[in-house]
């Protein structure tokens, strides 16, 4: 991934589980003033708190001002993927800010389908034209991570960028289960790297300010919501059945997103480790001071006050998962990423099972870290696969099946 400082290895990293030190977790229904939570009505008024609290110490807050989006629909493919697909490609004009560029998106709809489709909705990380080597989609002009030996030169697509993430996104799967994609090159919203903000949508909204202003992944998950906007007025998806899916750093900014907009039907955050479902407390992989050392720009300000001290974070990430219940929700894990820490992951899904009881719901349903590919759960599940940090096919099959399940 582009521009990760130096300066992060000094910092100590533990992967011995005997070594993670005790800690306590704020209790999810009690309230900051100390009130018992019993009902959903009382889970609902403390919402606000919450979310407040994770505005004020790690994402950052979200611009409140309505912002004018134009939509122009660039492209319009009726036989795209061997007549299979539909593509249309949208560009999201910010009306009230010529000067910044539109957010491209990217829409691919099951042919021959006759009612509005649920829909997929994923930023990726190199542009739209490196999900699928479907020559019709546009190259992206914005500033790319210089990634794939050749393929991006000095942060500019090439052709031969086209396709050079598809083995991530397995599109054709996808629409023979009757769901359409859209997917917008999350550096639209803002590059990802420490200057980008002053190209990204943080330029003009809420510029970084006090120590609880915005940083890349709030900006990142509030494109995820003006996605959704378009979404509401395209006749051929259904975007009540909206599934907002993500994965690492976009993953971290998926389950913002989807506890801040509750019209995403569910949502899919795949080895998104610290600042996504890790819980913070836990000492193993990755820490808040890494996080912040490397990319002292995703976050707020205020959460490198946390750098030495977790505990003393007046949240944990498992009271963000809680924020997306009842709806269903999909944390995933790889045995070889440990940086992110997947117990920990696994532990943050699991903690939010007294939310969705208070809903009649089981979340996860079950204790124990499940063996590797053992999807477990109900309303809230995981799975921990082999292999690497990564989105395969495995994992998409998983999805698919919980999308089929729960949200179709
Ligand atoms: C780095 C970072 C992680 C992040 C990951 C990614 O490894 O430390 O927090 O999730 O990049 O986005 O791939």
């Amino acid at each position: 991934p582009a521009a990760e400082k130096a300066g992060a290895q000094q910092i100590p990293v533990n992967y011995d589980e005997a070594k993670v030190p005790p800690y306590t977790l704020p209790d999810l229904l009690t309230t900051k003033s100390g009130r018992q939570i019993t009902s959903r009505k009382q889970w609902e008024s403390h919402r606000p708190e919450l979310i407040r609290l994770f505005s004020e110490h790690v994402y950052g807050k979200m611009p409140t001002q309505p912002v004018r989006l134009r939509y122009e629909t660039t492209s319009v493919d009726l036989n795209a993927l061997n007549g299979t697909a539909i593509r249309k490609q949208i560009s999201v004009f910010f009306a009230d800010y010529p000067q910044l560029p539109p957010m491209n998106i990217l829409l691919y709809v099951p042919k021959g389908t006759t009612q509005p489709v649920p829909v997929f909705v994923s930023m990726n990380f190199q542009g739209n034209h490196s999900v699928s080597t479907d020559p019709g989609i546009t190259l992206s002009t914005r500033w790319l991570p210089n990634l794939g030996a050749g393929k991006v030169v000095n942060h500019q697509a090439t052709e031969a960028a086209r396709g050079m993430q598809d083995r991530r996104w397995p599109v054709p799967m996808i629409l023979a289960r009757g769901y359409a994609l859209a997917t917008v090159y999350y550096g639209d919203v803002e590059p990802d790297h420490p200057d980008g903000w002053k190209t990204g949508i943080r330029s003009v909204l809420s510029p970084p300010a006090g120590p609880d202003s915005w940083g890349a992944i709030g900006a990142w998950a509030w494109g995820m919501s003006r996605m959704l906007d378009y979404l509401e007025t395209d006749p051929a998806v259904n975007a009540r059945k909206a599934v907002l899916v993500g994965h690492s750093r976009i993953g971290k900014a998926t389950l913002w997103a989807g506890a801040l907009d509750s019209r995403f039907a569910a949502v899919v955050s795949n080895d998104s480790g610290e600042g996504g479902t890790a819980l913070a407390r836990r000492w193993y992989g990755e820490t808040i001071e890494h996080l912040n050392t490397q990319f002292p720009y995703w976050f707020c300000p205020q959460y490198k006050a946390y750098n030495k001290n977790p505990n003393a974070l007046p949240v944990d990430q498992h009271q963000l998962l809680a924020l997306i219940a009842p709806r269903p929700l999909y944390v995933a894990s790889a045995v070889e990423d440990q940086w992110a820490d997947p117990k920990g992951e696994f532990l943050g899904a699991k903690a939010t099972e007294p939310v969705y009881q208070l809903y009649s719901k089981t979340g996860l349903g079950m204790s124990e870290h499940p063996a590797v590919n053992q999807p477990v759960g109900q309303t809230v599940r995981y799975h921990m696969r082999t292999g690497v940090h990564d989105v395969t096919n495995y994992d998409w099959e998983q999805y698919l099946k919980f999308a089929d399940e729960l949200v179709k």
